[in-house]
């Protein structure tokens, strides 16, 4: 609530495009068809996810819910990477399951959206983007937009978990961290990386 006037600042930054001095040079020239398909990839991940998410939660719980999360996150992150012919994962600071754990580019980024939240800036719209040229010269497009954190999130990742689902998620993910969340954090972000010729 604190930064309610910001929010709406951030909002128009970031969703204008006719703006002549954006809050960080996040869109690097030349590179809109590749943001473009990123964006629309991180919907349709989300998108998929949420739908999978709420039917099995409406039907048995947040039990259910992690069966979600544990079998079909991966499965579907996966199909839409071969599908879009881009790599499409999830990422946190604090991450459930260790293999989501970030990269040194995507640690960077991560905390890069941190900083801006702090200065304002809504996590609904917060996005960055680069070329990186690994050490044989290969260049890569990659891409990450941040996931906010919502009511709906709570019962898994949040401050007071409900003890069945503890014991499952403490069962399934021994080196859980991604707990104690509260609405509007930050609770990590999408990550695509595309190789480019
Ligand atoms: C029913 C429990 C449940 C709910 C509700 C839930 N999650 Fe998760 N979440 C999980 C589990 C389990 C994993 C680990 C998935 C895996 O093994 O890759 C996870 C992993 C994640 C990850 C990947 C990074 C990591 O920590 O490994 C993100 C990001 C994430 N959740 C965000 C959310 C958001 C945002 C919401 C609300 C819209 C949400 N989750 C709701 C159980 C849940």
């Amino acid at each position: 609530m604190r930064y309610a006037p910001f929010l709406a600042l951030g909002a128009i930054l970031i969703g204008g495009t006719t703006l002549a001095q954006p809050p960080v040079p996040e869109v690097p020239p030349g590179l809109s068809a590749e943001i473009k398909a990123s964006r629309a990839a991180v919907q349709q991940f989300s998108t998929t996810l949420k739908d999978a998410l709420q039917t099995a939660i409406k039907n048995g719980g947040p039990v259910e819910g992690i069966a979600v999360c544990h079998d079909k996150a991966g499965q579907i992150a996966t199909d839409l990477s071969t599908q879009l012919n881009m790599m499409v994962g999830r990422t946190s600071l604090k991450v459930r399951n260790p293999e989501n754990a970030p990269d040194t580019w995507e640690l960077a980024v991560l905390k890069q959206f941190e900083a801006r939240k702090t200065q304002g800036e809504t996590v609904d719209t917060l996005e960055f983007s680069a070329v990186v040229t690994d050490d044989q010269g290969q260049k890569t497009f990659r891409y990450m937009k941040a996931i906010p954190t919502g009511t709906m999130c709570l019962s898994c990742h949040g401050t007071s978990i409900p003890p069945d689902v503890e014991a499952k998620l403490t069962a399934l993910y021994p080196k859980d961290t991604a707990r104690g969340f509260k609405e509007g954090d930050l609770r990590g972000a999408f990550t695509l990386a595309k190789p480019l010729p």
